[in-house]
C-alpha cells in the first residue's frame, strides 16, 4: 500500500516553495471550455485532482498537454455531453464542470459526484441555482441529465454561500442570455482567480470577491495564458507543521494576503510571522499556547480544509484547545489516528476538545481524506520514533510531493509502500 514514513521529534528548518492553488485551478480548467480557443495555465500544480480534471477535458473532446507547470487546454473541437463515471465518481470537483458543459454545449448527463468521508457533499444548491437559469434536471437512477436549449440571466440568492454553487453559477452565467445577480455568493479567493481568469478572456464579472456578484452575459472570449495563484491550504498547513513541531521555515510565494486568519491563530499560538519580501517566515522556539476556541468559517474566517492540520499541531500545546468544525458534518476522522499516536482528545459534536501537552509517539496510521491525511504527517513530524502513514494517495490529490517539502525543511521522511 503507498505509505509515507517519518521518523520525527526535530524542529523543522529550511524553505518551500509554495505550489499552485488546487481549488483554484480545477475551476479554471473547467471555464477553459468553455473558450472556444487555446489558454495556457500556469503554475499548475502536479496533483492527481489535476490528473482527473484532465482526463474529464479530453472525454469531453479537449486537447490537454501538460509539461512540468504549464498546462494547454485546446477546447476548440470539445464536443462532449457525457462524463465517465468512473472520472466524475473518482473526484467530487467533477460537478465543477456541470455550469461548464451547460454554457459550452446546452446539456451533461453525469453520475452524482463522489460524496467522501468528511460529508455528503450534496449538489442540491447547484442544482437549485441553475434550474432558476433554465436548466432542465432529468434525476435518474445513477446520475442526472441536465439540458438547457438556452441559459438566461436571473438574481439568484444562494441560501448558503457554498463555494463549487458560485462557480458553477459563474461558469453558466457568462453564457447565459443577459445579466445575472448573485447574491450570498462565496467570497474564497479561488472566486477571485476564477473571475480573474475569465476576465482576462473577455468575460465581465464584477463583485468577485464579495458576497454580491454581478456576470454580464455571452461576453465573446478568447484564448489566453493565466498563472495560478499559490495554494493558501498548503501554505498554511506548512504553518500548522512549525506550530506543532518547532522550527523557522520560509514558505516562498505564500499567498499572504489570503491568510489572515491562520497567521492571527499562528501568532496567538505563539509563533513570530512575518512576510519577507519572498516569503512568509515562521518561527516557532517553544511549544504552541493552547487556542480557546477555534470555529471553522467561511473565507475570510479560519479555513475548514485547515482544521485537520491545526488539530494535530495543537496535541503538542500544554493545556487545552477546542476546535469546532462549522462547514462540514464529519471531518473529524484524524482523531482517532492521532489517539493512535498517544493524542488527548475527545469529540462533543461538532466540537474536539485536545488536551495538550504530552509528545505523540510514532505509530501506523491511515489517511481517511486529503486535509487528514496531511495532518497525520504533521504529527509525524511532531512524534518521535517512526510514524507511517498508509493510503498516501489521499494527501496526492492536493500536495505536488509532501516529501520533497518536508525533506526540504529537514524532516527524515520517504514515501514506499508497505506489504
Ligand atoms: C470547496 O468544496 C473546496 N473544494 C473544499 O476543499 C473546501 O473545503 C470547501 O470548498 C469549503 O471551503 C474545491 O474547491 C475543489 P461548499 P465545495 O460547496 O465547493 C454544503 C479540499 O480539501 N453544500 O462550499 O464542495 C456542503 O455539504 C476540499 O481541498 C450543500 O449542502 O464546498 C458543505 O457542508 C475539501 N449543498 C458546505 O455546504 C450544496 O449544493 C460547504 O460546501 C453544496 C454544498
Amino acid at each position: 500500500m503507498d505509505a509515507i514514513c517519518v521518523r520525527g521529534g526535530n524542529p523543522l528548518f529550511g524553505e518551500v516553495r509554495i505550489q499552485g492553488s488546487k481549488n483554484a485551478v480545477l475551476p479554471i480548467m473547467a471555464a477553459a471550455l468553455l473558450i472556444n480557443d487555446i489558454c495556457i495555465i500556469e503554475n499548475c500544480p502536479r496533483i492527481t485532482d489535476v490528473e482527473y480534471m484532465k482526463l474529464l477535458l479530453s472525454e469531453a473532446g479537449c486537447f490537454v498537454s501538460h509539461s512540468d507547470r504549464k498546462l494547454v487546454i485546446d477546447a476548440r473541437c470539445a464536443t462532449g455531453e457525457r462524463m465517465s463515471k468512473e472520472a466524475v465518481t473518482g473526484m467530487r470537483s467533477s460537478i465543477m464542470l456541470l455550469g461548464a458543459m451547460l454554457g459550452r454545449f446546452g446539456k451533461i448527463s453525469s453520475s452524482y459526484p463522489g460524496g467522501c468521508v468528511i460529508g455528503k457533499r450534496p449538489i442540491d444548491i447547484h442544482i437549485r441555482a441553475l434550474k432558476k437559469m433554465g436548466v432542465r434536471v432529468r434525476e435518474e437512477a445513477d446520475g442526472f441529465t441536465a439540458k438547457a436549449s438556452h441559459l438566461k440571466g436571473c438574481i439568484l440568492n444562494l441560501p448558503f454561500p457554498s463555494v463549487g454553487a458560485t462557480e458553477n453559477v459563474i461558469l453558466a452565467a457568462v453564457k447565459a442570455e443577459g445579466d445575472t445577480y448573485l447574491y450570498n455568493a462565496a467570497k474564497e479567493p479561488e472566486i477571485v482567480s476564477l473571475c480573474a481568469f475569465l476576465n482576462k478572456a473577455g468575460a465581465q464579472i464584477t463583485g468577485a470577491g464579495s458576497d454580491r456578484i454581478k456576470i454580464t452575459g455571452q461576453k465573446p472570449l478568447h484564448g489566453i495564458t493565466y498563472r495560478v495563484p499559490a495554494d493558501r491550504i498548503v501554505a498554511g498547513t506548512y504553518v500548522c507543521a512549525v506550530l506543532g513541531a518547532g522550527g523557522h521555515v520560509l514558505l516562498r510565494d505564500a499567498p499572504y494576503g489570503e491568510m489572515e486568519s491562520m497567521v492571527r491563530i499562528a501568532t496567538l499560538a505563539g509563533a513570530e510571522v512575518a512576510w519577507s519580501g519572498e516569503g512568509l517566515s515562521v518561527l516557532m522556539e517553544q511549544k504552541p499556547r493552547p487556542i480557546a476556541n477555534v470555529k471553522t468559517a467561511v473565507y475570510p474566517g479560519f479555513p475548514t480544509d485547515l482544521q485537520s492540520p491545526l488539530l494535530a499541531a495543537l496535541t503538542a500545546a500544554e493545556g487545552v484547545s477546542v476546535l469546532e468544525e462549522t462547514i462540514f458534518e464529519d471531518r473529524f476522522r484524524i482523531v482517532g489516528e492521532l489517539q493512535k499516536m498517544g493524542a488527548d482528545i475527545r469529540i462533543e459534536g461538532q466540537k474536539a476538545i485536545v488536551k495538550g501537552g504530552s509528545r505523540l509517539r510514532g505509530a501506523c496510521v491511515s489517511a481517511g481524506e486529503l486535509r487528514g491525511g496531511a495532518g497525520l504527517v504533521i504529527a509525524g513530524c511532531m512524534a518521535d520514533q517512526e510514524t507511517v502513514i498508509t493510503n498516501r494517495h489521499f494527501i496526492d490529490r492536493g500536495y505536488e510531493d509532501i516529501c520533497r517539502d518536508y525533506q526540504n525543511l529537514g524532516v527524515n521522511i520517504v514515501a514506499g509502500k508497505t506489504e
